[in-house]
């Protein structure tokens, strides 16, 4: 056989193999198979060793020629794979953007975050600002400017976490009446919500931490029934027209009168249930007028100006609220508690 017919048999051969092979590892072990170490094509070149040197230009001629051809060849092929194998990964990698995926997970408000927003709004509503105050409190404003000098008997029921002897965590949030009486001249009609601390217990009914929002009001001619009006508003707004409050004495060094304030049960409307113990009303907050000694040492003339102030812990709020039974689930942070308020 004439090398012409050979390269023809290998180009043959090498182009039936190419039209049925389907990826790129298959043509680069055709392309070994003709023009490898052991490829037929280069045992042919080798072959012209055996050729007289009359016939070797000739048949050097021939056999490059055929290499050329055969390799176009696997170069086409070779493209033409890499062609489809790119289209099939493009097709396999598509992201269909329109497709509809799960939403993914978002937290709730807390419930207490519900119940004070209903408040502040509740007290913005009727002209209130909203204060904040340091969590880190000097004596100075927890303590003294309330009427609560060092060594008075009072200062033992708040279980106060002290820092050292002039810094506390503070134990309510009226020292941001303090502080506000000092910086603004009345009318004042602060709210301050805020986090407080005492070194209580922890059970279903007392933590080390929880909130309070404070109310303050100084101005002119304001007097307890303005307190009273203001609170009746406040809770009707909030829980419905049927609310009430009912005052009983009481006693804090800041005001004077003080008064313990109960609510409508907001469970059973007042006709008597377990969580008012039969009685129809709960206690909800703290409250009195100002003491004039506390204006006085704020900066503020009491023989001028009277103002009335309330303290209402909001965690109290919010299981009364949503009948919640056990304080501690407030701050457990179970989601399958919390995904219950939204
Ligand atoms: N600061 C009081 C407490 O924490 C509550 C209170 C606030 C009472 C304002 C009267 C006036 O117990």
């Amino acid at each position: 056989m004439g090398i012409k017919e050979n390269i023809e048999e290998i180009r043959q051969s090498l182009q039936q193999e190419l039209s049925s092979m389907s990826d790129i590892k298959q043509l680069e072990e055709a392309r070994q198979k003709v023009l490898g170490k052991k490829g037929t094509l280069t045992a042919l070149l080798r072959s012209m060793g055996s050729l007289s040197p009359e016939e070797r230009p000739a048949a050097g001629q021939l056999i490059n020629a055929g290499r050329e051809m055969i390799s176009a060849m696997l170069d086409a092929r070779s493209a033409a794979l890499k062609a489809v194998e790119r289209e099939a990964k493009l097709r396999r990698d598509a992201i269909d953007v329109t497709e509809p995926r799960d939403l993914p997970r978002v937290g709730v408000p807390h419930p207490c975050t519900l119940a004070l927003n209903e408040v502040l709004s509740a007290l913005t509503g009727l002209g209130f600002d909203i204060v904040e105050g340091p969590e880190i409190e000097l004596d100075h404003y927890n303590f003294e400017l309330l009427n609560l000098p060092k060594n008075h008997p009072a200062r033992d029921a708040q279980d106060t976490f002290y820092v050292d002897d002039n810094i506390v965590l503070r134990t309510h949030t009226s020292p941001v009446q303090a502080r506000t009486m000092l910086s603004r001249k009345p009318p004042i009609r602060i709210a301050c919500p805020g986090r407080v601390f005492r070194a209580d217990e922890i059970d279903a009914t007392h933590s080390p931490v929880f909130h309070q929002i404070e109310g303050l009001v100084i101005d002119k001619d304001v007097n307890m029934g303005d307190l009273k009006g203001t609170l009746d508003a406040l809770f009707k707004k909030l829980y419905g027209e049927d609310m009430e409050t009912r005052f009983r004495p009481s006693f804090f060094p800041f005001t004077e009168p003080s008064a313990e304030v109960d609510l409508t049960c907001i469970s059973c409307r007042g006709k008597g249930c377990r969580m008012c113990k039969g009685t129809g009303w709960i206690e909800v907050l703290g409250c009195g007028m100002v003491n004039p000694k506390v204006l006085e040492m704020c900066g503020i003339d009491p023989t001028v100006y009277s103002g009335f102030a309330f303290g209402i812990g909001l965690e109290r709020i919010t299981m009364l609220r949503y009948g919640i039974k056990d304080l501690r689930l407030l701050y457990e942070g179970d989601e399958r508690f919390l995904r219950q308020f939204r």
